[in-house]
Formats: structure tokens, sequence, C-alpha cells
């Protein structure tokens, strides 16, 4: 397998690089932390993981056995003095910093655990990194919920205000300020070897998800289970991307800041402008190609405050990473039921997971 580049020639995910890269994944056995770790370990980094167990049941990090592969380690981010051993023993020269109390709807239920997890969190992420002194390369990874949403039609740039409307959003923006202080104040310019980049993507999907009040996981359960699906806003668009796309930018943006700390600063991953499409696209899409029927309806109990569609801008890593999105929506679509089917159908989903990568990555 090649696990080269991506399927529209534009990513350049260097297998080379990463063989024997010592790298600490923080929220490995969340969604998208499964999917990186599954990439890195078949590209031959040595992987640590660090976060408690899978944030839900079933988990992607279950189901394609990703805990075979590398090193867990069972630790809170809130816990500083546990963060700061795991950095220290494991000795990372790169970390990709992906956990967080991800949802918008719990974050309106626990707003504390919400700010503790992804600001406090990602400050003892650093400060451990801060005291290592040995990690090279940091992608902190937050959301395009970052930014202040102004409604505009156009797409947002990287030095727009931070903001966000609900607890998660804002944690998110202030994930981003903390960032740009400690690259300020610790990182780079002789300080320490440390380039400290962000990263912001957002509406990712892709098989093996399984979170709270997430579409695609929504409509997948209830098409596994036969049963009908409840739909809060079927108009409302969104800029969906394959979970793949996001992480090959991370995986390029971080192979930059290894030598460059000019790239020591934030980056958006969005998809294409045609991908942005409403909540019943993805719906109808699904539908013409799961075998049977899928029957839904408007859910119209009350719902928190919903953020209207943000459009990041992507140009810079477009021109400073060479980053494209890899895979278009109708391809996301496809790979997505095709992993539940294989699911449904009892395959070995390490195989089937590591089989998407290995395509996404023209190998
Ligand atoms: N999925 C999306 O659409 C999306 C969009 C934008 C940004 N993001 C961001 O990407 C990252 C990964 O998201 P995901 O979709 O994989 O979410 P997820 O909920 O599937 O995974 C979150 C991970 O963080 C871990 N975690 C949660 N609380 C923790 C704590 N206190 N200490 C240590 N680990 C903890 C979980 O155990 C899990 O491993 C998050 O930072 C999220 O905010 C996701």
């Amino acid at each position: 397998m090649g696990y080269g580049r991506s399927g529209l020639g534009d990513v350049d995910v260097d297998p080379s690089f990463w063989r024997g890269k010592r790298v600490l994944v923080t929220g490995h056995t969340g969604f998208k932390g499964s999917w990186l770790c599954l990439w890195l370990h078949a590209m031959g980094a040595c992987v640590e993981g660090l976060a408690p167990g899978p944030p839900t049941d079933p988990s992607l990090f279950a189901l394609a056995r990703v805990g075979e592969v590398i090193n867990s380690h069972a630790v809170d981010v809130r816990d500083y003095q546990a963060v700061e051993r795991v950095v220290a023993d494991t000795g990372p020269e790169i970390v990709l910093h992906l956990a967080a109390q991800a949802f918008v709807r719990r974050s309106f239920t626990d707003p504390r655990e919400t700010y503790e997890t992804n600001v406090m969190g990602t400050v003892n992420v650093l400060d451990a990194v801060r005291k290592s002194r040995g990690v090279r390369a940091v992608v902190n990874v937050t959301s395009d919920k970052c930014y202040e949403n102004r409604e505009w039609e156009w797409g947002y740039r990287e030095d727009e205000s931070m903001g966000g409307h609900d607890p998660y959003s804002s944690s998110k923006g202030c994930s981003e300020l903390l960032t740009g202080a400690f690259r300020r104040s610790f990182f780079g310019d002789g300080k320490t070897p440390t380039h400290l980049a962000s990263a912001r993507a957002g509406n990712v999907i892709g098989g093996g998800d399984w979170g709270e009040d997430r579409l695609v996981p929504d409509i997948m359960r209830a098409a596994l289970a036969g049963s009908p699906i409840e739909i809060r806003n079927p108009e409302a668009i969104r800029p969906w991307q394959h979970v793949l796309n996001p992480l090959s930018g991370y995986l390029v943006l971080a192979q930059a800041l290894w030598d460059s700390p000019s790239h020591a600063t934030a980056f958006n991953f969005g998809p294409a402008d045609e991908d942005a499409r409403p909540v019943r696209f993805i719906l109808d899409r699904l539908s013409e190609r799961w075998p049977e029927p899928l029957d839904w309806r408007i859910d119209s109990g009350p719902h928190p405050h919903e953020a209207r569609y943000l459009k990041l801008d992507s140009s810079r890593a477009r021109l400073r990473l060479d980053w494209a999105p890899g895979w278009a929506l109708q391809r996301t679509i496809d790979a997505i039921v095709d992993w539940y089917l294989a699911l449904r159908s009892g395959d070995d989903m390490h195989a089937v997971t590591l089989g998407q990568v290995d395509v996404f990555a023209g190998g």
C-alpha cells in the first residue's frame, strides 16, 4: 500500500517523512483521532495516544482495533501532571492535539466541562510541550466555529476575529487565542525549537462516526436499525467534507512545520464551495446509495441556537501547503455508505478503514 498522495494529486502527505517519527495524538480514541492514528501507523510512525477510552459505544477506535497498533495513555487533558508525564515519558517529536469536548449541544448542558477541556486542556498540552523542549511541531486542532460569525456570504480568512456564539464555539476561539499567546511567548525566535500552528475545519463526515447529534451518525444509526430518522433543519447549509480531507491538511501542516517557522500560524482547511449543501442533500444522496428506503421526518422540538453557514477561505493552505480537499462530496458519500455497509456485513473494519485511507492517499 502506498499511503502517498491524495486522490486529486494535490495533497502531498509524505510517508517517508512520517516513517519512524514519534508522534503524540491527543483525542486518539475519537472519530478523527482513530482515522489519524491508523493513517500514521500505516506510514510507519511510532504513535502514542492520549485520551480516556472512546467517547462513544460503538466507536471507530474499537471497531477498527486502533488500540492494537498504537500505545494508549488513558489520561484526561485536564490533569496537568498526567499530561506532563506522558509527554516526558514518550518524548514526542510531533504533537497533534485533537482532544476536546467536541459537541455544541453538550456545551450548553455542561459549559464548564467544555471550557476546562478545550481551553485549560490545551494550555496543559502546550505547557507540557514547552517544558519538554524536544517537540519540533505542534498542530492544535480547533474548528471553523472559532470565528466571530458575522453571517457573511464570503469566506473567512485566518486573521478574522475570533468569537463563537455557544460555549463550544467560543472555547475553540479561546483555544486559538491561547495558541497565539504561547507561540509569541514561548515558541520560536530561538526560544525553543517548537513550531506551533492551529488548524480550523468543520462539519467533518465519514465512516465510523457515532457522535451524538451529528447528522451522518444519526442517519446511519437509524439506517442500520431500520428506524425512522428525526431531522432538525433539512434546509441548513453546511460545508461538508470527508474526515480524510482535513486530516491530510494536519499532516502536511506538521510536515511543513518541521523545518519552517513561517508555517507556525493558523490554517483553514475547508471544502470546495460546491460542497456546501443543505442537510436535505446529504439525506437524499445517502438514500440513493443505501439499499433500503430511509424514512425521515422533521423534528420540530426546541433546539439550541445553530449558527448560520460559515464559509472558510482556504487560500493559505492551498498556496503555502499545496493542500486541496482530496475527496469531493459525492466521493465522500460513497465512502460513507461503503463503510457502514461493510460494518453491517461483518467485514474486518480495521482493513476496511485502512483500505479507504489507502485509496484516498492514492496508494
Ligand atoms: N467532527 C467534526 O465535525 C469536527 C469539526 C471541527 C472541529 N473538530 C475538532 O476535531 C477534534 C476531534 O473531533 P472528533 O470529531 O474526533 O471528536 P470526538 O468526540 O469523536 O473525539 C474527541 C476525543 O477527545 C477525547 N477527549 C474528550 N475529553 C477529553 C479529556 N478531558 N481529556 C482527554 N481527552 C478527551 C475523547 O476521548 C476523544 O478521544 C476536536 O478537537 C473537535 O473539536 C471536529
